[in-house]
């Protein structure tokens, strides 16, 4: 199977300076770009900035933003912290995998969707949020979690 195309990486690798200190936001627009982080690009970003593939690889797999793993087009998050898991989570989290036909941390297979739970997202008033692409949604009921529109 041939691996995504990469030909917009140089511009990216380019766009910040080479220096070891720019890891993190360039793993950041490589993830934005690709909605994962291609090994060939993991790669390219160790020799941009003279860094070794393990530590590339170390940062890379310790925040759960980043994935090796493509996401679907459109990332619904469903907070499980404990405000959250309080307001209902657990059926929220359910009613999604239904609407949406996928499970929780999976990617539905037309590539068009990704399920996952995160940790507190530092809304807890609005309890229970989702997260859809990064947008809080807040006090979100149960069936069918009204409101969401993908
Ligand atoms: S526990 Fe969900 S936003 Fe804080």
């Amino acid at each position: 199977m041939a691996g995504p195309d990469l030909s917009a990486l140089p511009e990216i690798l380019e766009s910040r300076p080479a220096d070891p200190s720019e890891l993190l936001p360039l793993l950041t627009m490589i993830q934005g770009r690709w909605r994962h982080l291609p090994q060939e690009a993991l790669r390219a970003v160790a020799a941009r900035l003279s860094l070794p593939l393990a530590r590339v690889f170390a940062v890379a797999s310790f925040y759960r933003s980043l994935s090796f793993q493509p996401k679907g087009e459109r990332l619904v998050q469903v907070c499980c912290g404990t405000a959250c898991h309080l307001k209902g989570a657990r059926a929220v989290a359910a009613s999604l995998e239904k609407s949406l036909a996928v499970r929780m941390g999976a990617t539905r297979e037309d590539g068009r969707v990704t399920l996952e739970s995160v940790n507190c997202v530092g809304a807890c008033a609005l309890a229970p949020v989702v997260m859809l692409d990064g947008t809080v949604h807040g006090k979100v009921s149960g069936p069918g979690a009204a409101g969401l529109r993908l």
